[in-house]
C-alpha cells in the first residue's frame, strides 16, 4: 500500500470519488526503466556466503522486477547484468555469472513467451561463452513477436565501447561511400549504437547505494532521471520499485527549457 497524491492505492488500484482507476492510468510510468542492479557480493558478504549466491538471489529480483514492470504496463526494461569491465573479476566468479546467465534463459523461455516479452541484449556479445551465445541468440530469435515489454540485458556491456563500435562503423561506411559527413547527425549515430531503436530510458535506478554510471548507457542517458536506491538488488522489491516511480512521477523534466516553457507545452 502505497501514498500518491493524497489517495491510496491498494493492490494495483486507486479507489477516487467512488471509482476504481488501476495504478497506470494515475501514476506516471515511464516508458524506459534502465536499471543499475547492483549488490550482490555485499548480500552474500553480509551472510557470509560466497558472492555467487548474492548473483543467484539477484535473479529472484529481476523475476520481480520484470512481473512489476507489467502489471504496470511498462514496456521497456534494460537490466545492467554483466559489464565489459566485470570480465576482470575472478575467473571463479566470471565463470558461475555465464552458467547463471544461461541456466536462467533456459527457465524463462516459456514464461518470456507466455506474458509476450521481447527479449534484447546489448554489449559485445562475441565474448560471452558459446553456450550462452547460442541459448541467448535461440531466445531473442523465439520472442522477437512479442510487444508486451521489451527485456533488454546487457551483457559484456560498456557504453564506452559500444559508442566506439558505432563510430568505426559510421568511418567504414564514410569509407566505402555510403555515408556522407553530413548525414552523421544523432539520429543516425543513434542508429548505429547496440539499442538502435529503442527508446531512451526515462528513468535510471541504481541500487546498494552507489552513486555513479559505471560506463552505463552513457549516450542514452543525456536526460534520464537518476535513482539511487539504498537497498542491496537481492533485496529489491516491487515497493522499492514503486518508489522509484513515484519519485520519478513528481519530477519537472524540462529537456533544457525553462519551467514556464515546459507547463506551457504540456
Ligand atoms: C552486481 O553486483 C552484479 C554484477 C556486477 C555482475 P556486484 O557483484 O557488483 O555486487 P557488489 O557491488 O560487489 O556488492
Ligand atoms: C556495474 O556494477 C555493472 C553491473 C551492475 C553489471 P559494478 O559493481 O561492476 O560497478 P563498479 O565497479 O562498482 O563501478
Ligand atoms: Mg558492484
Amino acid at each position: 500500500m502505497i501514498g500518491c497524491s493524497g489517495f491510496l492505492i491498494r493492490n494495483g488500484f486507486l479507489r477516487c470519488a467512488g471509482q476504481l482507476f488501476t495504478v497506470p492510468e494515475v501514476m506516471n510510468i515511464p516508458r524506459h526503466i534502465a536499471i543499475i542492479m547492483d549488490g550482490n557480493g555485499r548480500w552474500a558478504e553480509q551472510r557470509r556466503l560466497p558472492r555467487i549466491f548474492g548473483h543467484q538471489q539477484g535473479v529472484e529480483s529481476v523475476r520481480r522486477v520484470v512481473r512489476e514492470c507489467l502489471a504496470l504496463g511498462v514496456s521497456h526494461l534494460t537490466l545492467y547484468a554483466f559489464s565489459s569491465e566485470n570480465w576482470g573479476r575472478p575467473a571463479d566468479e566470471v565463470a558461475a555469472l555465464m552458467e547463471l546467465l544461461a541456466r536462467f534463459l533456459a527457465q524463462e523461455l516459456d514464461s518470456l513467451m507466455r506474458e509476450e516479452i521481447r527479449l534484447r541484449v546489448i554489449g559485445d556479445i562475441t565474448l560471452l561463452p558459446s553456450a550462452v551465445r547460442r541459448i541467448l541468440d535461440q531466445t531473442i530469435q523465439r520472442s522477437s513477436g512479442n510487444g508486451r515489454l521489451v527485456l533488454t540485458l546487457a551483457l559484456s556491456y560498456g557504453a564506452r565501447d559500444e559508442i566506439l563500435r558505432a563510430v568505426r562503423r559510421l568511418v567504414h561506411q564514410a569509407v566505402e561511400g555510403s555515408l556522407t559527413l553530413d548525414e552523421i547527425d544523432e539520429t543516425h549515430f543513434a542508429a548505429n549504437l547496440d539499442t538502435a531503436g529503442l527508446p531512451d530510458p526515462d528513468l535510471l535506478i541504481r541500487t546498494s547505494g552507489e552513486m555513479r554510471v559505471s560506463n552505463f548507457l552513457l549516450w542514452q542517458l543525456a536526460y534520464a532521471e537518476f535513482f539511487f536506491s539504498e537497498v542491496l538488488w537481492p533485496d529489491f522489491s516491487a515497493e522499492e520499485l514503486r518508489k522509484a516511480i513515484e519519485d520519478f512521477g513528481a519530477r519537472q523534466r524540462r529537456f533544457g527549457l525553462t519551467a514556464r516553457q515546459d507547463s506551457a507545452e504540456t
